[in-house]
């Protein structure tokens, strides 16, 4: 299995995208989990991580907490979107399981010392603030990171938080330009993709007919999530934008992309955050990242059904 450190902000989407990890063991082996200041605070972060864990039956899993405010800027969340808690939705018990001592930060970098070079990936589910920071505190640590699967960004699609930018690259558009600028391999997903993984009614009928808590649950905090786009934009249903990331690390046929220039605007006032995408080419700019564009939503669906069943 690939190794993995999941950087996340649950979020019911980054709630999917750690039970879809877990459910994997063959294809996945998750290492720990970094909290990261998102969606909601800090605090409320690293306790939702432990709830998805325990909601997996997986208590032993490491949960760290990261960051709490973004590298240069006051933190913007999204309770309009994932409610109050981040999770809401279904009623899940508070954690029993303890939120590990060591810093979300020195968890990665001594994560990836410790590892053989090449052999750890890492997915960010939210902002990129632990990422950035653990490059900029042990620049050694990029030659050794096989590679980084990330939820960010737009082309097409434009923007969510802002008319032109996503939620997890506005929030802390300095980190990101740092991860892009890094020289990792990268691979993302952006909003162009995300906004065509779409939970319709069969498909949340489908995770509610496994009969199990977890089923219940995904069933749940998707119906919740759905709210918000259905009311703006008349959507089809909820889109599950971070379960793309591990969906991709067990079967990347499902999603196709480009590998292109993206870089990322820090300065202007309109469009800060915006992941501006070289998709045809028409820069000189050397390629940095695979960015996705489009994927098979009902493999995706199928997918996801299936090993949700497992847990
Ligand atoms: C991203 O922002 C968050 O609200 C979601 O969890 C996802 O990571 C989508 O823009
Ligand atoms: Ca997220």
């Amino acid at each position: 299995p690939r190794k993995i450190i999941i950087d996340t902000d649950p979020g019911q989407d980054d709630a999917v995208a750690i039970l879809l990890a877990l459910a994997s063991p063959e294809e996945i082996e998750v290492l720990g989990i970094t909290a990261v200041a998102g969606n909601v605070p800090l605090e409320l972060t690293a306790k939702n991580a432990r709830i998805v864990c325990e909601l997996a039956g997986r208590p032993e899993i490491r949960v760290f907490a990261g960051c709490d405010t973004p590298l240069a800027r006051p933190l913007v969340t999204a309770e309009h979107v994932h409610g109050k808690t981040g999770l809401d939705g279904p009623d899940l018990p508070d954690p029993a399981m303890p939120l590990q001592d060591t810093h979300a930060v020195d968890f990665i970098v001594e994560t990836l010392r410790a590892e053989p070079p090449g052999t750890v990936t890492l997915c960010p589910l939210g902002p990129l603030t632990n990422i950035a920071t653990a490059l900029a505190r042990a620049p050694d640590i990029a030659n050794r990171i096989a590679e980084i699967v990330l939820m960010g960004g737009a082309y097409f699609e434009v923007g969510n938080i802002t008319p032109t930018a996503e939620f997890n690259i506005y929030v802390d558009p300095e980190a990101a330009a740092q991860v892009f600028a890094s020289g990792v391999p990268l691979t993302v997903m952006p909003l162009d993709v995300t906004h065509k993984a779409l939970v319709t009614g069969p498909r949340n009928d489908a995770f509610r007919a496994l009969g199990t808590p977890v089923g219940r649950a995904v069933a749940e905090m998707t119906d919740f999530f759905e709210r918000f786009d259905k009311d703006k934009y008349g959507s089809l249903g909820a889109p599950l934008h971070d379960p793309c990331v591990t969906a991709y690390l067990i079967e990347p046929e499902i999603f196709t992309g480009r590998h292109i220039n993206v870089e990322i605007e820090t300065t202007a006032e309109l469009t800060l955050g915006m992941t501006v995408a070289d998709w045809w080419g028409v820069t000189s700019r050397a390629p940095n990242a695979t960015f996705m564009g489009d994927l098979d939503a009902d493999r995706f669906f199928a997918l996801l059904t299936d090993r949700l069943a497992r847990l």
